[in-house]
């Protein structure tokens, strides 16, 4: 337990606690304002990422910086933005069940600091470990699921977006949703 967001930061640079560091150019701890009352929770780094240390920096967060935009949220601002796992996963595979399961610990921790209200998971990895193991996001994106007292929405991963953008327009849905719900239960994020 980290009573900073600094000391937690400064913990997680050095882990080594799954075979993932190997392979890492730079940890991805994650961006943004850590009094958000608003996270977003992605998969884990891609090339681009771990070359910047930065979350969401590739084409699928250039997307994804769209859609906060036009709901008037920024990771300079009003959100925080982190990953399943912090360290690259070879050739961009999906983290391993046991490789997410180490590394929760430090999501967790961000997540006990910044305390948000509304968790977003981004795709499929985040939304099957942190909403349920057997979410579908084509069925469920957008729902509200209130869980320990935290709201969490699943929605399209960006990637899935560049991929699939006949889903754009529900992917839309999905954020003016979202901004409803911040108008409803957030105070300071507008
Ligand atoms: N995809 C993710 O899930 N996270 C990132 O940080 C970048 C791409
Ligand atoms: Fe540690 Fe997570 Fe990186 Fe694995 S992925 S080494 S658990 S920070």
């Amino acid at each position: 337990m980290y009573n900073t967001f600094e000391e937690l930061r400064s913990d997680c640079m050095n882990c080594r606690a799954c075979p993932l560091h190997a392979g890492r150019t730079n940890l991805v701890f994650g961006t943004g304002n850590p009094e958000a009352e608003v996270m977003f929770v992605g998969e884990g780094p891609g090339e681009k990422e771990d070359l910047a240390g930065e979350p969401f920096v590739g084409r699928s967060g250039q997307l994804l910086d769209k859609y906060l935009e036009a709901i008037g949220l920024s990771r300079k601002k009003n959100i925080y933005i982190a990953n399943m796992v912090k360290c690259r996963p070879p050739q961009n595979r999906d983290p391993l069940p046991a490789e997410q399961e180490e590394c929760i610990k430090w999501l967790r921790e961000q997540t006990r600091l910044i305390r948000p209200k509304i968790i977003v998971c981004l795709g499929r990895i985040s939304a099957q470990r942190l909403i349920s193991p057997d979410f579908k996001v084509t069925k469920q994106h957008g729902d509200f699921i209130e869980k320990g007292g935290i709201l969490f929405m699943g929605t399209f991963h960006p990637a899935a977006l560049l991929r699939n953008p006949n889903q754009k327009p529900d992917a839309l849905e999905d954020f003016t949703a979202l901004r409803d719900k911040i108008n409803e239960i957030c105070e300071n994020t507008y």
